[in-house]
């Protein structure tokens, strides 16, 4: 559906206000494929229980970034109102670091891991690292340069519904080399290996690296301070859905979720306050994804 089709058939505020409905089927009524210019907390409200496959965000945390406005981000009621859109076995993937002040780390990532899980019900099944490769920023000479922020992946119920990652294969390191030798077992003994050849290609850990959004050479999406990579959205998505399942950012920026989950065949949708970023990821909607897409 093209989103200006979509926003035309957005429901009037009645059956979306059955907040206890978990729908098997996609429904007419609810917003996809399409933007919302709204507060994430206010149009996650709106939104029925279990409606959402997948959500790959960003937040602003620790006033890192001006965003146009100081919008307060209530974390915890966000992980409880996520927690009830999504589906069972749905995933959350925030990327997410932590400031620095008088030279401590505000624990904003951890705090609002243990909260999610403690307290939303989230559950936790890894906390990557998302390297870049930073510059020195203000303070080089007194502290580490920052060149990682972390990507919690949450998912909901007994396990993820959706796992896939053979999407996210890396070259090994010492492909092509005849692997022999001894492994040291747990109680400290030795199993000896048969020789034999390392894989071309392995698979990725929990160490993600990606070059920066500036390199991406994106004009319209650096019109946004503070953008994530579409390939790390990308390999979110690959991974943790399949077509057609609802991929959710609920604070989208430039919109670089949407941009990759419509470009895989998955459903999007964006929620976004400030008005100027919400008019840059409709651009990008229509500029990078109308051409190829099938909800176009
Ligand atoms: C780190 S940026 C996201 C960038 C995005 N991942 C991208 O690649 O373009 C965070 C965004 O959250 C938005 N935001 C902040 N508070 C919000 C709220 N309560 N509801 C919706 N969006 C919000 C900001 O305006 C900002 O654009």
């Amino acid at each position: 559906m093209h989103e200006s089709q979509a926003k035309q058939t957005m429901p009037a505020t009645t059956t979306r206000t059955k907040r206890d409905r978990t729908f098997e089927q996609p429904r007419d009524d609810l917003p996809r494929n399409t933007v919302l210019h709204a507060d994430a907390l206010k149009a996650l409200g709106d939104l029925p229980a279990g409606h959402v496959d997948l959500t790959v965000f960003s937040p602003p945390y620790d006033g890192i970034r001006d965003y146009g406005k100081n919008w307060t981000l209530d974390y915890k009621t966000l992980g409880s109102e996520l927690f009830r859109a999504t589906t069972d076995g749905g995933v959350c993937a925030v990327v997410i670091g932590d400031g620095t002040r008088d030279f401590a780390k505000s624990l904003t990532t951890f705090r609002w891991a243990v909260d999610w899980v403690d307290r939303a019900g989230w559950r936790l099944f890894e906390c990557c690292i998302y390297q870049r490769h930073g510059n020195p920023g203000a303070w080089w000479s007194q502290r580490f340069r920052v060149d990682h922020e972390y990507i919690l992946i949450f998912f909901k119920g007994d396990r993820p519904r959706f796992f896939d990652k053979t999407t996210l294969m890396v070259p090994s390191k010492h492909a092509g080399k005849v692997y022999s030798g001894t492994d040291r077992l747990t109680n400290g003994g030795f199993k000896k290996i048969e020789p034999k050849a390392v894989n071309d290609m392995k698979c990725r850990g929990t160490l993600w690296e990606y070059a920066t959004s500036n390199t991406e050479g994106n004009r319209t999406k650096l019109e946004h301070p503070a953008t994530f990579p579409d390939k790390l959205a990308e390999d979110l998505i690959m991974c943790f859905s399949k077509p057609g399942d609802l991929v959710l950012d609920p604070m989208c920026g430039s919109g670089t979720t949407c941009v990759m989950a419509a470009k895989n065949r998955r459903d999007y949708l964006g929620i976004e306050i400030n008005e100027e970023y919400h008019r840059i990821a409709r651009r990008r909607i229509r500029s990078e994804v109308e051409a190829d897409c099938r909800l176009f």
